[in-house]
């Protein structure tokens, strides 16, 4: 499987190797930069390399590996920030400095730190495949150790282990080992896909109130530049009430995700009171990191995310920007010289997502537990047009569609949801949720809200016609109401206590807003005059 390097055209290398497979990874030239096989022909392959291929020559050595490009997956994921290789780069920052040295490799778990592993059987059991052979502690987390076949496990001891020491042993000498290897472009298996039922709770009223996202479900959110897509993702990362979150920066500002770290650092965790970093994984390829990594990026975050899920948890992965993720795309398939499709996308692009976004779901696991997955993505398209083809593919496979609005960020309206034009597909299954855990009024509120916040729409055009002064007095007193949700309920400042509001003072500010509107009805029916109305509701507030 060794070869040497032909030709070389950007990140794309062909070698002369032979018995390579397609997605095997390949170590490129004297200075073994990681690749993937991308195409085969006969005694030809077509390499993508994920690292600066500058300096690279033709005739210089290329290498298979025999394996897929995989991630590994063990105790000690958590906390971690790696590349869209699954490089560790802080570890990697105290070995090498701040730059990633082509070749230099560490392993993306550290194989020198114990853990505590608990067996599950006694030694000389017999397993059946997927069967549980004991837990490894991480943290607030249990990692189950789950036999890969059948057979009598004749040596399992509780202790301390690193990576590089088998914690069992089955009667024919097979060691098994705390972490694995697994293949980022497949999915991790389980036993069976369930309906999404719960919801999501991420902390924003506009999202859980109007357009809730399901536990397992997934959720994109395109806007332009500076709608506010960044400071969401990051809310929601910090508030979700999941277990994990998985958070992937791809191709945006560097300094962003070395910001979202340090404070991931410091802030605890109001679920459980832990460092939020605890039970976050950061993958970064920012955009000043090399673009063909960017698009494993998110397949080695997914991967994880699953490895967790697999646990029984509930992971939540997020993605900034999934747009960045599609152009690396579009990039390889140029310097491959595909037929390109719309926009210059190659054709698979939509097929690709939509494998992608199916990795989301709610599942039993192979060990029987019940673990959710869920996916909130941002998009950025440019110019903010949502008819180009990543935010039309998204639209197609996401169950909640969020459209950040730039004339709503310009005027300081955050999060910039337009209530418009957003929507959710998770259905009554989430509403029953809400009725019976939360509030009993939960849907009739949501309803009445959706309803004043149209007519207002309505309205507005006709005051651009007749003037406000125009309208009659009980539709200048619904755009009164309809201007207090916008503020008061709609609105959340990122930057304030307000950042993460419970879906129970969400429905008691909804109650009281929709209670204050309809008093105020009732005594403008019985003569009270409008403008006194107002002016004391604005001066009850304030004081
Ligand atoms: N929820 C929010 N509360 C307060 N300010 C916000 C909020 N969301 C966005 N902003 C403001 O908008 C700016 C741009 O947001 P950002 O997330 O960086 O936009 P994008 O990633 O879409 O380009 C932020 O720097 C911040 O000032
Ligand atoms: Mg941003």
């Amino acid at each position: 499987m060794d070869g040497r390097i032909t030709g070389i055209s950007g990140p794309t290398v062909t070698i002369d190797c032979e018995g390579l497979r397609l997605s095997e990874m390949v170590l490129v030239g004297d200075a073994r930069l990681t690749g993937e096989v991308v195409r085969l022909g006969e005694r030809r392959a077509v390499v993508q390399v994920y690292e600066d291929t500058r300096g690279l020559s033709v005739g210089e050595p290329a290498r298979g590996t025999g394996r897929l490009l995989s991630a590994m997956l063990g105790p000690g994921l958590l906390s971690a920030m790696y590349d869209g290789l699954q490089r560790p780069l802080e570890r990697l920052n105290e070995l090498n400095g701040p730059f990633i040295v082509s070749g230099k490799s560490l392993p993306p778990l550290d194989l020198e730190r114990s853990w505590r592993f608990l067996p599950a059987l006694a030694a000389g059991s017999e397993v059946r495949p997927g069967g549980l052979l004991g837990e490894i502690r991480e943290g607030a987390f249990s990692h189950l150790l789950l036999a890969g076949r059948a057979g009598v496990v004749t040596r399992l001891t509780d202790g301390e282990f690193t990576l590089r020491q088998p914690v069992a042993a089955y009667a024919d000498g097979e060691e098994v080992f705390a972490s694995l290897q697994w293949p980022v472009r497949r999915p991790r298996p389980f036993r069976r896909k369930l309906a999404p039922s719960r919801p999501l709770i991420t902390g924003q009223r506009v999202i859980d109130f109007l357009f809730p996202i399901a536990r397992g479900g997934s959720a994109i959110f395109p806007g332009g530049f500076g709608t506010g897509k960044t400071i969401l993702e990051q809310t929601i990362a910090k508030f979700a009430d999941v277990d994990l979150v998985v958070y992937v920066g791809c191709g945006e500002r560097g300094n962003e995700m070395a910001e979202v770290l340090e404070e991931f650092r410091t802030l605890s965790d109001r679920w459980t009171g832990t460092p939020l970093l605890s039970r976050t994984i950061v993958v970064a390829n920012t955009s000043n990191m090399p673009v063909a990594a960017r698009e494993a990026s998110i397949y080695t975050a997914v991967t994880m995310a699953e490895y967790y899920r697999d646990q029984g948890l509930h992971v939540l992965l997020l993605a900034d920007s999934i747009s960045r993720w599609g152009e690396a795309l579009r990039e390889i398939s140029s310097s491959l010289e595909e037929m390109p499709g719309e926009e210059g996308y190659p054709t698979y692009l939509s097929s690709r997502l939509a494998a992608f976004i199916e990795r989301a779901g709610v599942v039993e696991t192979l060990s029987g537990r019940i673990g959710s997955l869920s996916m909130i993505l941002a998009v950025s398209p440019p110019g903010a047009d949502f008819t180009e083809p990543i935010t039309q593919a998204c639209l197609r496979y996401a169950g909640v569609f969020l459209m950040l609005d730039s004339s709503l960020a310009h005027r300081r309206h955050f999060p910039a949801i337009a209530w418009q034009q957003s929507y959710s597909l998770y259905g009554e299954e989430l509403q029953s949720h809400f009725r019976e855990q939360v509030a009993a009024g939960w849907s009739d509120m949501q309803r009445r809200c959706r309803e004043l916040l149209q007519r207002e729409a309505s309205l507005r055009e006709v005051a651009e016609v007749v003037g406000a002064e125009g309208l009659q007095d009980e539709d200048r007193l619904l755009m009164w109401i309809t201007g207090r949700i916008r503020d008061e309920f709609l609105c959340q400042n990122a930057y304030s206590e307000d950042a993460f509001c419970p879906p129970e003072r969400a429905a008691a500010q909804m109650a009281e807003l929709l209670a204050w509107y309809d008093a105020a009805q009732k005594r403008l029916k019985e003569g009270a005059l409008l403008d006194d109305l107002l002016s004391e509701d604005a001066r009850g507030r304030k004081g």
